[in-house]
């Protein structure tokens, strides 16, 4: 059994894995209306990964006997001023989740909770992947400034991403 107070720190990182997916996938939509197909289906996969983050937090919940509290996603930002904005504000959004993270392991740890400090280790050595890939993508789009055709690559390149959401048990 969890604290209350744990219950609803896991409830809010809940919360914000699902904001998480639903604002990359109005980046995939943008990328969408602005033909940037390989950037869409980069997105789209890593929105289907934050649904699947969502559903840890969701599963851990229900395992420890806590009660599951779906509260209201805000609305995401739905326009960028270019697809380098767009990753440099998914790289900024990424760092405000390890934080988050971050502040759910600390509670575990003051809380004396290590079944919980136990589950979030998994999210937090994801988010180190996850700074590192999208940090990744801001530099390239560094490098390649101005140039359509190296767009174009960058584009192609990123459309070659085929990961599907990790599903692994907790
Ligand atoms: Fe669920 Fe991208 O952190």
């Amino acid at each position: 059994m969890i604290t209350e107070k744990m219950q609803d720190a896991l409830n809010g990182q809940l919360n914000k894995e699902l904001f998480s997916s639903y604002l990359y996938l109005a980046m995939a939509a943008y990328f969408e209306a602005e033909s940037y197909a390989g950037m869409a289906r980069w997105m789209n996969l890593q929105a289907q990964e934050e649904h699947e983050h969502a559903l840890k937090f969701y599963d851990y919940l229900i395992k420890v006997n806590a009660r599951v509290k779906l509260t209201a996603i805000d609305e995401p930002q739905f326009e960028w001023e270019s697809p380098a904005a767009a990753f440099q504000a998914a790289y900024k959004h990424e760092q405000f989740i390890t934080q988050s993270v971050n502040d759910l392991a600390d509670l575990a740890m003051n809380e004396r909770d290590h079944a919980t400090a136990a589950f979030l280790r998994w999210f937090v050595d994801e988010q180190v992947e996850e700074e590192a890939t999208v940090s990744e993508i801001v530099d390239n789009f560094k490098m390649i400034g101005d140039s359509k055709s190296a767009l174009f690559m960058l584009d192609r390149e990123l459309g070659q991403r085929t990961n599907a959401p990790d599903t692994t048990a907790n």
